[in-house]
């Protein structure tokens, strides 16, 4: 029996092979490498010294699909394979419906083919909007999205609840990830985006010299310095609740949400210093423009994934700055190194 991970060759796809691995899950990954490589996954069989088969796939293509259902025994699936860019879904809204919200309705159709009724989804703090406060917790109503790729997110959520208010044999975990940053230990795998989106990245690409200093997006919020205040989760801590999750609902049917975050929110001018304070290398930054669709807060009521899960994220900041350090120096160029 196997746990399918589709997107496994991304950056939180690879951690969690990882701990899935050395959870003693035996696992099957899917990607169609749109964002990755399969470098990273021979990264997963040497940190763990573990073997698995993988397959290059689109979750659009029900053939393939079908194919990977038909030569394993897939018990469940964690389902990370999605476009994730917020500013590139402005741009081609289309792309992203049709890849994050059209692949998934093919892969839960070639599941309930091949009766495979499990499924964790990768979803994000973005559901929650602009109307709700924080801290967030998984009660409140969903909010507005502010973009495609959050509309893609809210969407295949309703769609998981429906399949299961359809055929309650459904088993569904949603997880709403926070901010994951950071890297595995070793500096062997890591988030290798190819244009930097997210603070992390840009803080370690200016770090590693590609970029001249950081441009911190306001400093007029209603937050301590006037910077949007987020709360960053470490991808191993973020795998590990997948972990968790997987272990949950292969026990238990129905529907359960949980929100993945530490519970605590710090500032973009606070990361950057723990980032110099972790690694000793000045991180210059200038204050610009907000960027549209921002919210001053974000941050997570963890207190329900520790109740049903007994998971809580363990890792501080300075291990997160730390580490995503070592990924980034012994890889400047990504997984192309
Ligand atoms: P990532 O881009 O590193 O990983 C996504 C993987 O999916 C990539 O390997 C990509 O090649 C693959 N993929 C994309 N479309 C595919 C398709 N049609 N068929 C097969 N494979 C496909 O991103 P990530 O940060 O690892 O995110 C994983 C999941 O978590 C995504 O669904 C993302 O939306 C969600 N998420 C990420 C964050 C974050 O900040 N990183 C936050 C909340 C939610
Ligand atoms: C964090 C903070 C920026 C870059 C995004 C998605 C969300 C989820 C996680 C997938 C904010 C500031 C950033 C920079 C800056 N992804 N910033 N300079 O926006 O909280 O969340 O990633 O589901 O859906 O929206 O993360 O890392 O982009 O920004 O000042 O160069 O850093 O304004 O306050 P965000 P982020």
């Amino acid at each position: 029996m196997s746990i399918l991970i589709t997107g496994g060759a991304g950056y939180i796809g690879s951690h969690t092979c990882v701990e899935l691995l050395e959870s003693g899950y035996d696992i099957v990954v899917l990607d169609n490498y749109v964002n990755s490589c399969p470098e990273a996954l021979e990264r997963v069989k040497k940190i763990t010294g573990k073997d698995f088969k993988y397959y290059e796939c689109d979750i659009r293509d029900k053939e393939g699909l079908d194919k990977i259902f038909k030569e394993n025994t897939v018990e469940a699936v964690i389902h990370f394979a999605g476009l994730k860019a917020v500013g590139e879904s402005c741009q081609k809204p289309l792309e992203y419906y049709d890849n994050n919200i059209g692949g998934t309705i093919s892969l839960l159709e070639v599941m309930r083919e091949n009766g495979c009724k499990t499924i964790v989804f990768s979803s994000s703090a973005t559901v929650y909007g602009e109307e709700n406060k924080v801290p967030f917790v998984e009660t409140m109503k969903t909010g507005t999205t502010t973009n495609p790729y959050g509309t893609t997110k809210l969407y295949i959520e309703n769609i998981l609840q429906d399949i299961y208010k359809a055929d309650n044999e459904w088993r569904v975990v949603l997880l709403r990830y926070f901010n994951p940053v950071g890297a595995h230990e070793s500096g062997l795998i890591g988030e290798a985006p190819s244009f930097p989106n997210n603070l992390m990245p840009y803080i370690s690409q200016v770090a590693i010299g590609k970029r001249e200093c950081v441009n911190v997006f306001g400093d007029c919020y209603d937050t301590p310095d006037g910077t949007g205040v987020r709360d960053y989760i470490h991808v191993v801590d973020l795998a590990k609740g997948h972990v968790k999750a997987i272990d949950y609902i292969l026990k238990n049917k129905g529907v359960e949400i949980f929100n993945l975050g530490t519970g605590h929110g710090i500032s973009v001018i606070e990361l950057i210093k723990a980032f110099s304070k972790a690694t000793g290398i000045d991180i210059p930054y200038k204050i610009t423009e907000p960027r549209s669709g921002d919210v001053a807060y974000s941050y997570a009521n963890a207190e329900k994934a520790y109740k049903v899960l007994g998971w809580k994220a363990e890792r501080d900041v300075n291990q997160m700055c730390a580490d995503a350090w070592r990924w980034q120096k012994n890889n400047p160029n990504g997984y192309k190194d």
